[in-house]
């Protein structure tokens, strides 16, 4: 196993055992609004500390982007951690036992390594460029539907990008025609892990940031699924608008959104 999958496992299991903890007993729990519904409790700053640590202490020149506490800087420039310490926080907060821990490490800008931690399921998803995705150890693979006709599509509702309701859900109710049923968990990270495990045919949502994204795009991609953006353009990491699906499936999505999508969604 490369050195450094190594270091984002350990990382993110120390944090998702101190997150499992926290949910355990929620009267240590302090939550306070970052933005328009958007939360953060003292428990994802204190994951995030602990993954810092961890890496800081193998690796004290590389650079870390992590939710809370933006670009911690180091002098190599070629590496960069990206780091959601607790995604799902809602779902933290309401305990609703759905989240996870989700690090990914880029070498000269291509995401290398990547892991997405569920602790309460005890659950690691990870994957090396050029390695395969696996769960716990198993190698994992996209479903294999050839058309949006059975299939569950898993989503995010633009909750922090309102405008965008009414082409969203045009987008979904197209969808919702020609696949069996949709699910809304809460967890983006997730979301692209269950993509790659085949317990979902396939996500999108948009107005995501990179930590949502980054770990679990790799496992995704190396567990045979393909992720584009709303275009069906390779820039989601800069729109944060993204797509993930096995080729046949995504093509429906795309078919769907291409149709239903505003201008803004697009690019
Ligand atoms: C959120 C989750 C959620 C998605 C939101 C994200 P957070 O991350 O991934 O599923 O719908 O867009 O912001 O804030 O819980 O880390
Ligand atoms: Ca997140
Ligand atoms: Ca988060």
């Amino acid at each position: 196993m490369h050195p450094m999958l190594n270091i984002a496992i350990r990382a993110a299991r120390k944090a998702g055992d101190f997150i499992a903890k926290s949910a355990e007993n929620t009267d240590n729990v302090e939550t306070s609004q970052k933005g328009t519904n958007d939360f953060v409790t003292n428990i994802d700053q204190g994951a995030e500390q602990i993954i810092i640590d961890v890496i800081k202490k193998s690796y004290p020149e590389h650079n870390i982007i992590a939710e809370e506490s933006g670009v911690v800087s180091g002098k190599d420039a070629d590496y960069q951690w990206i780091i959601d310490p607790l995604d799902g926080t809602t779902n933290f907060v309401k305990s609703l036992p759905h989240f996870s821990v989700s690090i990914a490490l880029r070498i000269k800008g291509r995401t290398e390594v990547a892991c997405v931690y569920d602790p309460i399921r005890n659950e690691l998803f990870s994957a090396q460029r050029g390695a395969g995705a696996q769960l716990n150890s198993k190698r994992i693979r996209v479903g294999v539907s050839k058309d949006l006709g059975g299939t569950i599509l898993a989503t995010g509702f633009p909750f922090k990008a309102k405008q965008h309701s009414e082409s969203y859900v045009n987008i979904v109710s197209a969808l919702f025609v020609d696949c069996a049923d949709f699910r809304r968990t809460g967890s983006a990270a997730l979301d692209l892990c269950y993509v790659a495990a085949g317990r979902v045919d396939g996500f999108f949502e948009l107005g995501l940031k990179p930590w949502d994204m980054a770990a679990g795009e790799l496992i995704a991609r190396e567990a045979g699924a393909l992720c584009t953006d709303f275009s069906g353009a390779t820039a989601y990491m800069q729109s944060g608008n993204i797509v993930a699906a096995n080729p046949k499936v995504l093509k429906g999505i795309l078919g769907k959104i291409r149709e239903n999508a505003n201008e803004a969604m697009m690019k």
